[in-house]
Formats: structure tokens, sequence, C-alpha cells
């Protein structure tokens, strides 16, 4: 087998939401593989701090603060990640958040937020970014949904909901984009150590009651996200497109 299957010289990345959580530990891997990397979030300071610390094995990194549920933002996002990186192959549309309400408790305006943020972000990104990727010929997306999108675990609905349409975008994309030589997957993690999920999980019975229901009997760590995303975008995948990998310890195939 060839090694080159399992590297990713020469790429160039554009990843979301990428100061935190598991989107930073795709940075990392990206980076570490060959990649050069476009990173972003919200918060400028986090961006230009993770893009100081960057390695000096991999591939080069830039990054700028963007706002993916802006429209203006996004397009200035493809812009100038573009510029610094001289094409695009890899799209991974990590950036995601919650807002955990009953239905008959969500607030005006919270629907719109998290469409805005979980599905519309990663809709328009796509729409944006495909005239790169085109060129690349052997591109790459990668969306990042979650469990959630076909299973109720108690995240309010509207998460599952984004979380869903996401999985269909990808499979949609994957079809219509597979001529164009561009892959599209997504990961459906389980819980995941992130400053996202810590919100839930510091709470002790709440955190066993996870572990209980999942066979490797731990929550997962971003790292183990970020390797899947990694190989999706890796000439070793070349083959894989549509396809939506859980991430979950097994969670999603344990029954009773
Ligand atoms: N952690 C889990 O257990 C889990 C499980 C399943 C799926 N997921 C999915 O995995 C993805 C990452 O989750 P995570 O737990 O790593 O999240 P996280 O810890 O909350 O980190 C989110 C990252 O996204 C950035 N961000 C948030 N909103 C943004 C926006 N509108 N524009 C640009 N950047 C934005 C944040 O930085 P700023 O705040 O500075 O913008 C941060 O860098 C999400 O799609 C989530 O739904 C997570």
């Amino acid at each position: 087998m060839n090694s080159s299957f399992w590297r990713l010289d020469g790429k160039k990345a554009l990843v979301t939401g990428a100061t935190k959580g598991i989107g930073a530990a795709v940075v990392d891997v990206l980076q570490e593989r060959g990649a050069d990397v476009f990173l972003t979030a919200r918060t400028a300071d986090d961006v230009q701090a993770f893009v100081q610390r960057s390695r000096n094995d991999g591939g080069k990194l830039y990054g700028a603060a963007f706002d993916v549920t802006d429209k203006a933002q996004r397009s200035a996002l493809i812009e100038q990640s573009v510029a610094s990186l001289g094409g695009l192959d890899i799209l991974v549309n990590n950036v995601g958040t919650n807002i955990r309400r009953r239905m008959d408790e969500y607030r005006e305006g919270e629907l719109d937020f998290l469409l805005q943020t979980n599905l519309v972000s990663a809709f328009e990104l796509c729409r944006l970014a495909y005239p790169h990727l085109r060129r690349s010929k052997a591109a790459g997306v990668v969306n990042m949904s979650s469990t959630a999108a076909a299973t109720h675990v108690r995240t309010g609905a509207v998460y599952g909901m984004t979380k869903a349409a996401l999985n269909q975008l990808t499979r949609n994309l994957a079809g219509e984009w597979g001529p164009d030589g561009i892959r599209v997957n997504a990961l459906a993690p389980w819980y995941i150590r992130t400053p996202l999920a810590e919100q839930v999980l510091r709470d002790k019975s709440y955190a066993q009651a996870v572990i209980d229901r999942t066979p490797l009997g731990r929550v997962g760590e971003a790292s183990e996200v970020a390797a899947a995303v990694a190989f999706l975008c890796m000439p070793g995948a070349a083959y894989i497109s549509g396809q939506i990998l859980a991430i979950d310890g097994g969670m999603s195939i344990a029954g009773f």
C-alpha cells in the first residue's frame, strides 16, 4: 500500500469552528498530516493565539475571525481562505451549537439561530466553496453531524432537526458533486469531551447515564473525531462518499 494514501501533503483545507473542541483537534491532525490549513471562529484573539502556536512539523497555518452565520462574512471567509491557501481541496463544516429546550420552551429567534449556525452556514459555505473545490479534482467536504440526527438523545428537537438535514445535504451533494471529483461525507459523534459537551457532562449523573449507554464505557475525545475527519480527506478514502460515519463508542448499535 502506498504511504501517500495516509498523507495530506499539499492539500489546502478550510476548517470552521476551529479554536476549541473538535475543530481545534481537526486543524491539528490535518496540519500534522501535511495539509495547509485556514482556520476560523468568531473570537479573533483565539484565532490569532491558535495560529501563533502552530506546529513546525506540518503544513502551514492561516486564520482569521469570521461568523459563519453572517452572509457577508461567509463570502469574505471563502475569499480570504482561498487567497491565503492558493486554492481549496478540503472544507470541514464543523461549526455547530445547541440550545437545549423542551419543544414548548423555545424562545423567539432560537430556532432561526440554530438553523443558521448548524445548517445554513454549511449549505452556503458549500455553495461558495464549490467553484474552488471543483478545480481541485480530488476534493473533500466533511460535515459535522451528530448521533442526534438519527436518535432522540435529549438534545431538544431543533439540534436533531439541523443535524438530520445536514446528513441529507451530505448525501445530496455526494451524488451531485461526485462527477466533479468532490467527495462529501459526514461524521456523527456521540458525546465528545469539548467545551460544548462539558455544559451537560459536568452533571455527574447525566455523564454516568451517557457512559452506561455506551458500549466502550466512556465519552470520546476530540482527537478521535479529528482522526476520522483526516481519514475521510485522504487519498486512502478516495472511494468513500455520501457516508455518515458514527464516532460513538458503539452507542448507536447498542440495544439493551
Ligand atoms: N462535543 C460533542 O459531544 C459533539 C457531539 C456531536 C456533534 N458535535 C458537533 O461537533 C461540532 C463541534 O462541536 P464542539 O463540541 O467542538 O463545539 P465547541 O466546543 O462549542 O467549539 C465550537 C467552535 O466553533 C466556534 N464557533 C461557534 N459558532 C461559530 C460561528 N457562528 N462562526 C464561526 N465559528 C463559530 C467556536 O469559537 P467562537 O465561540 O470563538 O466562535 C469554537 O471554536 C459541532 O457541529 C457540534 O454540533 C459535538
